[in-house]
C-alpha cells in the first residue's frame, strides 16, 4: 500500500529549496513530488505545512552491542534513532568483542535485519582496537562494513596506520579517525584552558587533536585513502582539513551538535553528562567550527551518541566515562540553537545531516527527497516545543546534556522505506 503526504513544506536539500508539495510513496519509493496530487486508493496524511525532510543519517553512533548492552543495544539504539528522525546510522566498533573480523558483523546483521532503519557497520582498524596488528580488513569489507575506525582510540603507530590506509585505498573503505594523540592528551578529562584551571581538572590540550589530524592527513596524502575526521573540536583542525581539501585529498570531517552549541564553561557545575571526548572547547573554537560548517570545510554533523548508565556517570568527575547520548534531541537542539537564531539555514543544516553523509558513505537513493529515492522521510513540527525529560529519551541511557532544556522543532514521524517507523504520541504535553 502506498501513502500520500499532503501539504508539507518539503525540503529538497541538494537543490536548497523548500516548497509546499504533495509527495506520493509507492512500494517504499518516492513515486511523485508535485504541488497537488490527489489519490483515493492510498493512505493520505495531511501534515499541515510541517516540514517534510529526508530521513537524517548519523555517521557516528555507539549502540554498545555486543558487550555493553546495559547502556544500549541495537534495538534500543534504533528506537532512539527513529525518535530523533534518523533513518540511517553508522555503528561504531568499540564493542566487546569488537568487530576486527567478520563474526561481530554477522551478529549485527542478524540482530538488525527486521529493524526499520538503515543500520550500517564499521569495523576495527586494528585487532582489539589495540593499535598493533591490522584487523582482517578484506574479510570485514566482504562482510559488509562501509568504514573502518578504532573510534575511542587513535592508531598511534604510524606504520600500522599507513598500512591500514593502503589496504583501505585498495578496498575502497572509508577510514574514520578519532584524532587524539594520547601522550599529549595525557589522561586529561576536559579541555585544557581557563576552566580546567579553575575547576582543578586535568586538561586535554587542543594540540593532541591537531597533531593527530596533521599526521593522518599526511598519511592520506601518501596513500590516497579516504579519511574522515570524526568529531572535530578545534579551530586548527578546521584549518588543517580545509588545507587538505584544497590539495584535492579525499578528506572529510564531522562535528557533533554538542561542540556546536556548548562550550567548556558549561562544565562549571562538574556535570559528568558534559564529559565527552574530544572535550567541549572554548567559544573561539566553537566559532571556527560553525564557520567551517558554513563554508563547507566540515561536511557532516554526527551525534557521537554515546550512552552510559546513570550509575556509571554518577561518580567523581575524573572517574566518569566520556560520552553523551543524544539521538533523540540532536535535531531540536540544532534547530533551536542554530536555525531559529539564524546562524544556519534549515537547508544547509540538513545538507550536513542527510545528503553529505549519504555521499560519504556511498548510499545510493538516499539522503534527499527526489523521485526514485527510498521513501526515508521525517516530519518535523517546527512549532512543537518540549522540555527535554528522561521520558523523551527512549534509548536505555539518560546521559543527555540538554535535560531540562526547552527545545523547538521535534520530529513527529519517521518513515522508513514507506513504512511509519516512529510516531510521536503527544500526551497533552506542550
Ligand atoms: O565521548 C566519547 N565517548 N568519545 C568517544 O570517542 C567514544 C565515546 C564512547 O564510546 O563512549
Ligand atoms: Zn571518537
Amino acid at each position: 500500500m502506498g501513502m500520500l503526504i499532503k501539504n508539507g513544506n518539503v525540503v529538497m536539500v541538494e537543490d536548497g529549496k523548500i516548497s509546499k508539495m504533495d509527495v506520493l510513496i509507492d512500494k517504499g519509493i518516492i513515486a511523485e513530488i508535485s504541488p497537488e496530487i490527489n489519490r483515493n486508493d492510498v493512505e493520505v496524511i495531511d501534515i499541515e505545512e510541517k516540514f517534510l525532510i529526508p530521513g537524517l543519517i548519523d555517521m557516528h553512533v555507539h549502540f554498545r552491542d555486543p558487550g555493553y548492552t546495559h547502556k544500549e543495544d541495537i534495538h534500543s539504539g534504533s528506537k532512539a534513532a527513529l525518535a530523533g528522525g534518523f533513518t540511517g546510522v553508522l555503528m561504531m566498533p568499540n564493542t566487546d568483542p569488537p568487530p576486527d573480523n567478520a563474526t561481530v558483523v554477522y551478529y549485527w546483521k542478524e540482530k538488525s535485519k527486521n529493524i526499520p532503519l538503515n543500520i550500517l557497520f564499521s569495523g576495527c582498524i586494528t585487532k582489539g582496537r589495540a593499535g598493533k596488528e591490522l584487523s582482517k580488513l578484506h574479510e570485514l569489507k566482504e562482510a559488509g562494513v562501509v568504514a573502518i575506525t578504532d573510534d575511542g582510540n587513535w592508531v598511534a603507530n604510524g606504520a600500522v596506520f599507513r598500512h591500514a590506509m593502503e589496504y583501505a585505498a585498495a578496498l575502497d573503505l572509508l577510514v574514520i579517525t578519532h584524532a587524539e594523540e594520547p601522550t599529549i592528551a595525557n589522561r586529561g578529562v576536559i579541555n585544557e584552558g581557563y576552566w580546567s584551571t579553575v575547576l582543578g581538572l586535568r586538561g586535554i590540550p587542543k594540540a593532541a587533536e591537531n597533531v593527530a589530524i596533521y599526521r593522518d592527513i599526511e598519511i592520506a596524502k601518501i596513500t590516497g585513502a579516504k579519511l574522515h575526521v570524526a568529531h572535530l573540536s578545534t579551530a586548527e583542525g578546521v584549518r588543517l582539513v580545509a588545507a587538505a581539501k584544497k590539495l584535492g585529498l579525499k578528506v572529510t570531517a564531522e562535528v557533533t551538535p554538542y561542540h556546536l552549541v556548548l562550550t567548556d564553561e558549561a562544565l562549571a557545575g562538574y556535570d559528568t553528562n558534559l564529559k565527552v571526548n574530544p572535550p567541549l572547547r572554548e567559544a573561539e573554537e566553537q566559532k571556527a567550527l560553525l564557520k567551517g560548517l558554513l563554508e563547507g570545510v566540515i561536511d557532516v554533523i554526527a551525534t557521537d551518541h554515546a550512552p552510559h548508565a546513570s550509575y556509571e556517570k554518577n561518580v567523581e568527575f575524573n572517574d566518569a566515562p566520556f560520552g553523551m547520548e543524544g539521538l533523540e534531541t540532536a535535531f531540536p537542539v540544532l534547530y533551536t540553537e542554530l536555525v531559529l537564531t539564524k546562524k544556519i539555514t534549515l537547508e544547509k543544516l540538513l545538507l550536513k545531516m542527510t545528503v553529505n553523509p549519504a555521499k560519504i558513505l556511498q548510499l545510493p537513493k538516499q539522503g534527499d527527497i527526489k523521485k526514485g529515492n527510498y521513501a526515508n522521510l521525517t516530519i518535523i513540527d517546527p512549532k512543537l516545543t518540549l522540555k527535554v525529560s528522561e521520558e523523551l529519551l527512549v534509548g536505555k541511557s539518560k546521559n543527555n546534556p540538554f535535560l531540562g532544556k526547552t527545545l523547538t522543532g521535534w520530529p513527529v514521524m519517521t518513515i522508513y522505506q514507506g513504512i511509519v517507523a516512529y510516531q510521536r504520541l503527544l500526551k497533552g504535553v506542550q
